[in-house]
């Protein structure tokens, strides 16, 4: 291993900067368990038009829930910055999330400064985003047209009364699956679905969903419900563990395991016997992931996250604002992957953890 000492960087960071090693000899940078940095996730707000019990509860984001101010947020020229040096430094595949992404003012501004960023082999990346499909009717065609490759919309349902309850908003099935329908047109594809299922709340839905969607080139996938954050009141009883979704679908719809078609990759896939497309599942609590989990997040205010599960973030927006050059923050990022240690779901599957201080929440730093 070829290691560089670094000299240290702006005042205004907030951690200490040791020497680290800048990557192995192929330039890859590894963190303690050998995991490269390849997913980097940006979250562009920290709101949401609906209130899925699961994510932003309503008792807790009411009128009164203090959203970061404007000033907090990145502009899209930060973003656009560290996501170029994010990528010098291996990352591949970049996600827009929230909150709810289209809810920032001119996100497609955003998406073309992304789509025009290029590896260091000259690829270009692989560029989406998570919705809840609410907005993508109006905004899919432009978001194809700045760049954007590919969508995956959150849907819980297809019945149109549970559905309803599940956002808490009284928000129609119907909008969302215009919305997806108009990604498919604009030629937002692969286009995945993810459907959180909760017991006793939507595993009705199971059968019904893959039913819509099999033979039509979308990619559904189940999610088991899983303890992110702090304010969902989650219980065990409530995951359905993926090897019972399984199960069940396959008694209606019979499928046969797939390869992974990445490595780190969170969903399980399956395929309908009969050729008419593929699912996932995505077990986080009943078969963590966590041993080849190569996504960083940054939060809407330019906190940069290691794990969905983490208390902390490292401030690079204070760096971004204290005037630190691309070399002195493309360090930093290195130092903070290197150190990485983070295994959330493994640690809690072996019932390693000891209670811990408060945990962001999902719509703070997106799936
Ligand atoms: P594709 O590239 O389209 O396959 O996306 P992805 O599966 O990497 O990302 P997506 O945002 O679609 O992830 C789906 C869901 O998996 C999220 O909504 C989370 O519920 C869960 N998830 C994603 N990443 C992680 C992770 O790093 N850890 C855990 N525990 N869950 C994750
Ligand atoms: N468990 C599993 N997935 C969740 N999401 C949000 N909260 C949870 C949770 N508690 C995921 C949903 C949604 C995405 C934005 O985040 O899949 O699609
Ligand atoms: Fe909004 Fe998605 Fe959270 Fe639901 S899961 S409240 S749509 S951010
Ligand atoms: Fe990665 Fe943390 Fe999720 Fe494990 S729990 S897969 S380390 S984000």
């Amino acid at each position: 291993m070829v290691h560089r000492v670094i000299p240290l960087i702006a005042e205004a960071a907030s951690w200490p900067v040791l020497p680290y090693a800048m990557g192995d000899e192929a330039g890859t940078l590894r963190d303690q368990l050998q995991r490269p940095l390849h997913d980097l996730r940006i979250s562009v707000t920290d709101r949401c038009n609906f209130r899925c019990s699961y994510c932003m509860p309503k008792e807790v984001f009411g009128k009164d829930y203090p959203y970061l101010p404007h000033s907090a947020l990145l502009n899209f020229e930060e973003i656009a910055r560290l996501a170029r040096l994010f990528v010098a430094q291996g990352v591949r595949k970049i996600r827009l999330t929230g909150g709810e992404p289209l809810l920032r003012k001119n996100i497609e501004v955003l998406v073309e400064q992304l789509a025009a960023l290029r590896t260091p082999d000259g690829e270009p990346l692989d560029l989406t985003l998570t919705t809840n499909g609410s907005l993508l009717a109006r905004k899919a065609a432009s978001l194809k047209a700045a760049g954007l490759n590919r969508v995956t919309v959150s849907l819980d349902g297809l019945d149109d009364a549970v559905f309803r309850r599940m956002n808490d908003v009284d928000f129609p099935v119907a909008d969302v699956l215009r919305g997806i329908e108009a990604a498919q047109r604009a030629g937002l594809g692969p286009l995945k679905v993810n459907m959180v299922v909760k017991r006793g709340t939507n595993e009705q839905e199971i059968v019904p969903m893959a039913r819509h969607f099999r033979g039509t080139g979308v990619v559904l996938r189940f999610i088991e419900y899983m303890d992110v954050g702090a304010t969902n009141g989650w219980r065990m009883r409530e995951v359905m563990p993926s090897a019972e979704v399984v199960q069940h679908l396959s008694a209606e719809l019979p499928l046969v395991a797939l390869e992974p078609s990445a490595p780190g990759e969170t969903a399980q896939r399956w395929g309908y016997a009969d050729g008419a497309g593929e699912i996932g599942v995505i077990s986080s609590v009943t078969q963590a992931f966590c041993h080849d989990c190569s996504r960083a997040r940054l939060s809407t205010e330019g906190q940069l996250y290691l794990c969905l599960f983490a208390s902390r973030g490292h401030d690079l927006r204070s760096l971004l604002r204290g005037g630190a050059s691309d070399g002195q923050i493309t360090q930093a990022i290195a130092g903070i992957w290197h150190n990485r240690s983070d295994r959330y779901s493994q640690l809690r599957g072996a019932g390693m953890l000891a209670p811990t201080e408060k945990r962001i929440e999902m719509s703070y730093i997106g799936g």
